[in-house]
């Protein structure tokens, strides 16, 4: 791997919130004087009552985590009221269309207005404080104002991403018993719609505590409206005024819960709180992409993801800066988008996936070339490891190598960046998320735990808590503790493995769980399966991630089925169709491959490295086999490999 450095820009450092002196003094702080340095930076965020209690965090027995507990706030009001006199005519968020000819400009006035009629509207229907909220919907304006509105009602967003299937929203209304669903008429995206409000009927079907659909009007498709459980946006909010008492929210009082894939069982419903949180978001969007007033700011991820909420949304509404929001994808009408939308809102720092960097390389550098990108200042990558020729290529075609690039490391649990390079503060290396954030504090351990020293390879671990780390897995928090705290006593792990440098660089490797990651979506193989086996002719089936040059990594799925049914290519489209209806569009099988027989120890539990290894043709390293109850199976899946 590449391991050259590439230096901080003097330009860059000269003016950055944090340059290198700064960052070194930063993170003694912080290991020195956390309470200190946590209450300083809590500043960040428009406490009504600010917090005295800072940090009270136990990774061990019940497992506790809260950060300035006596606090008072509203998020929303942090992300709005108390821009209003500073920049009130500001825009905040400039909405880009699906449809390059649509685009619309939100002042923070404007936000505030539609914010508070959509709070007061929820409070007509009944929502009070910590009930809950599903939102479904597109990548439109009114995304945001749902999630702020919740906010400052007090109730607990939980966003459903619009590409998941009726099932999959059904399955999270009904774990958290949301009251109300928030949605639109139809999304748009590369051209074509996405029917929202026909699958959240479908859902509904499942789902009795939902006792009101509020729906946004974004296509103007026709939709049948239940009379008495749905209202139109618009009614509802048309007759509301445009302040609302924001409800006082205690800085431990959750904010949000976002389902996210683990290695067993369903999704989990990771729970943010609202003080730690907000400190979090304001915090690592300030520092890693050096945001200065006036700048504009595009993350081009969605809002029904982790990088949404904390990075078009609550952390970029807490700093005063204009968000972009983009419903559209990189390659419609052509592959150039991207790169002319940012000529065209002079956008300055761009925050992307890998996925869609490795997917428009495939076209070369004229259609980004033809673009001036001028604006740009800084570039970002999240979601997945980037590889260092991704990374070059960003690098050097993108931003005409005088952009730096924020490799960031993080995940849903975390609720925001943990490890990654400050562009005025750290030398970067293609493919390294580089070092942590001031204040927190990663290690590496073997399979016993133990802390490894130096240059060294082994699992990633959190010894200590940031503020922005989820509380609980909402309903279940004996799991929360299984899941995150047990493998390693008193650690929080990250289900990831990395590997530290002699400079004592992070380069993550990807997941060591039965987690993937496609397109920079993460998957837990058991969903996979457990939906493929719900299919009528099927036995069992085992899934696995595989090498893939796009999305990353590939869905493999081995597939057994019950006696007496063929496996013909009509059935294994059947089974893609099946999955993508089950959990929706982005879990499509890559492979499928008919297994008679899976590999099993002799106790029955499925060999998933070995499954691992044929996926990724590396036949050669299939290590020890003696253990399995049929040896004879794993020839006749090497020799059955869809290539
Ligand atoms: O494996 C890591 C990978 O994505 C996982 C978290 O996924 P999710 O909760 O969906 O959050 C995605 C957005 C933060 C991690 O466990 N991952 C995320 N960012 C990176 C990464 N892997 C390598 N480098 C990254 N920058």
């Amino acid at each position: 791997m590449a391991d050259d450095l590439i230096a901080v820009k003097t330009e860059i450092a000269a003016k950055a919130h944090v340059n290198t002196d700064r960052h070194r003094a930063m993170t003694e702080a912080a290991a020195k004087d956390p309470e200190g340095f946590w209450r300083e930076q809590s500043g960040r965020v428009a406490w009504m009552k600010a917090p005295t209690k800072i940090k009270s965090v136990d990774f061990t027995g019940d497992v506790s985590i809260r950060w300035y507990e006596d606090g008072v706030l509203n998020a929303s009001v942090s992300c709005l009221d108390r821009h209003l006199d500073t920049r009130g005519d500001q825009v905040a968020i400039i909405w880009e269309g699906d449809d390059p000819n649509s685009d619309v400009k939100v002042t923070y006035r404007d936000l505030h207005a539609r914010v508070c009629r959509l709070a007061n509207g929820l409070r007509e229907l009944g929502v009070k404080k910590g009930d809950r909220v599903c939102i479904y919907l597109p990548m439109i304006v009114e995304a945001a104002v749902a999630m702020l509105a919740c906010a400052r009602v007090g109730a607990i967003h939980s966003i459903v991403f619009g590409g998941f299937s009726a099932d999959s929203l059904a399955s999270r209304i009904q774990d958290s018993e949301c009251s109300v669903l928030i949605t639109a008429d139809e999304g748009r995206r590369g051209g074509r719609k996405v029917p929202l409000k026909t699958n959240a009927d479908d859902a509904l079907a499942t789902c009795p505590s939902i006792r009101h659909v509020i729906v946004a009007k974004n296509t103007g498709g026709s939709v049948p409206m239940q009379a008495g459980r749905d209202v139109m946006w618009d009614d509802l909010c048309a007759k509301q005024p445009a302040t609302c008492e924001p409800e006082p929210m205690g800085a431990e009082d959750p904010l949000f819960i976002l389902y996210t894939s683990g290695s067993t069982g369903k999704p989990k419903g990771v729970l943010h709180t609202t003080g730690g949180y907000m400190v979090w978001a304001s915090y690592t969007h300030e520092l890693v992409f050096d945001y200065r007033p006036g700048e504009i700011y595009w993350c081009t991820a969605d809002v029904g993801w982790v990088t949404g909420h904390t990075y078009i949304v609550y952390g970029p509404l807490a700093n005063g800066a204009t968000t972009l929001m983009f419903e559209g994808v990189p390659n419609y009408p052509s592959v150039s988008r991207f790169w002319e939308v940012v000529d065209k809102h002079q956008v300055n720092i761009f925050y992307t996936a890998p996925t869609a960097i490795r997917s428009l390389m495939r076209d070369g550098e004229a259609p980004v070339k033809k673009t001036s990108r001028a604006s740009l200042r800084i570039l970002g990558s999240v979601g997945e490891p980037i590889n260092p020729e991704a990374w070059l290529w960003y690098y050097r075609v993108v931003g005409d190598e005088r952009c730096p690039i924020v490799d960031t490391w993080w995940q849903t649990e975390t609720g925001g960046i943990l490890i990654s390079p400050l562009p005025g503060a750290v030398a970067q290396k293609p493919g390294s998320a580089t070092l942590p954030l001031p204040g927190v504090f990663p290690a590496l351990v073997d399979g016993e735990g133990k802390v490894l020293d130096g240059a060294t390879e082994g699992n990633l671990v959190l010894l200590d808590s940031w503020p922005g780390q989820m509380r609980t897995i909402y309903g279940d928090h004996a799991r929360f503790g299984q899941t995150y705290f047990s493998t390693f006593k008193g650690m929080y792990f990250t289900g990831d493995g990395a590997r530290r440098d002699k400079d004592g660089y992070y380069w993550i490797t990807g997941r060591v769980d039965d987690v993937i990651n496609v397109s920079g979506h993460r998957m837990g193989t058991a969903e996979i399966e457990s939906a493929l086996v719900a299919h009528p002719k099927v036995a069992e089936a085992a899934v696995v991630g595989m090498p893939h040059d796009l999305k990353g990594q590939g869905i493999y799925c081995y597939v057994t089925l019950k006696s007496g049914e063929e496996p013909t290519d009509a059935l294994r489209k059947e089974l893609v169709a099946w999955v993508r209806k089950e959990i929706g569009p982005i879990a499509s099988p890559d492979a499928i491959q008919w297994a008679p027989g899976l590999p099993k120890t002799r106790s029955g539990k499925i060999m998933r490295r070995i499954l691992r290894k044929i996926a990724a043709n590396e036949t050669d390293g299939l290590g020890d086999t003696s253990t399995l109850a049929d040896p004879g199976v794993v020839q006749e899946l090497i020799e059955n490999r869809v290539r």
